[in-house]
């Protein structure tokens, strides 16, 4: 199959095209009628000299209709093609719209943010909301998608080019509507197939003070890290955090100090987010900071 964003971008060209015709005809044939009867005046009160012209009306009637006509062909292809049609999808992944966060599932491993594909690889992403009205667009990779709590939604992903796309929510949903980014990294089916190994794996278990503090904290009733006892499910799954680029959907880069500045008034960053300030001590907050990041 063709990648969804190159039938948009033939379709865009084509009405596009059409688009520019009609205008130079409409403006050319302006320009003309002024520049031919520069001279004739026209007085008031005087009949037209020009109606009743039934061939022109049938013309100018029947030339829109059937432009589009073709218009809406090409369009009912585009869909068809942009929807995957005839074509079976190898992988299915659900993607859950969150106040302000996406959710990822590779059949039970739970991811945040970041959504991996293979390339060359047609993916079907099944779509839905645990809350209010989301969408989901890379518009690089394709159309939107809304995702509408209780219904699921199914936007076919497919490209060939590797690298990462960005996308954003495209659905008013609450004050961080904004810092709900998407990055895409579509990468070869070995790289691929080594990140989502990667994902199963649970966090390698520590006993450390970073730990520790996680354990003995609220983070637990929201947050999961598999390999530990924390299977919280309202917030992002922390398995794998460490390797993820941004941290809030996209609010600032992902690193020590920032996780550290983020634990300490996540409300500074995402004023809204159901992330609260938990209140640590200076060396808690910095072991904490230390294995988040670490868990890659
Ligand atoms: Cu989610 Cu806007």
């Amino acid at each position: 199959m063709r990648p969804p964003a190159d039938a948009i971008g033939t379709l865009a060209l084509i009405v596009g095209v059409i688009a520019v015709l009609i205008f130079i005809g409409v403006e050319g044939a302006l320009v003309y009628a002024v520049w031919r009867y520069r001279a004739s005046r026209h007085v008031a009160g005087e009949a037209a000299t020009f109606e009743n012209n039934r061939r022109l009306e049938i013309a100018w009637t029947a030339a829109p209709a059937l432009i589009l006509a073709v218009v809406f062909v090409l369009t009912l292809g585009a869909m068809a093609e942009i929807n995957g049609a005839g074509v079976a999808p190898a992988m299915r992944i659900t993607a859950i719209g969150h106040q302000w966060w996406w959710e990822f599932s590779y059949g039970g491993i739970r991811t945040a943010n970041e959504l991996h594909i293979p390339v060359d690889t047609p993916v079907d992403l099944e779509v839905t909301s645990v809350d209010v009205i989301h969408s989901f667009w890379v518009p690089e990779l394709g159309p939107k998608m809304d995702m509408l709590p209780g219904k699921t939604n199914r936007l076919r992903l497919f490209t060939r080019r590797a690298g990462s796309y960005d996308g954003q929510c495209a659905e008013f949903c609450g004050v961080e509507h904004a810092w709900m980014r998407i990055r895409v990294i579509a990468e070869t089916q070995t790289g691929f197939d080594q990140w989502l190994s990667g994902q199963t794996l649970p966090a390698p278990t520590q006993g450390g003070a970073g730990e520790r503090v996680f354990l003995s904290n609220i983070c637990v009733s929201c947050h999961t890290i598999r390999g530990t006892a924390a299977a919280g499910t309202a917030g992002p799954d922390l398995t794998h955090v460490g390797a993820r680029a941004t941290i809030g959907a996209g609010v600032i880069p992902s690193d020590v100090a920032r996780m550290r500045a983020w634990l300490a008034d996540p409300q500074r960053y995402k004023p809204g987010s159901l992330m609260p300030r938990v209140p640590l001590a200076e060396a808690d907050l910095d072991a904490l900071a230390a294995y988040l990041v670490s868990l890659k």
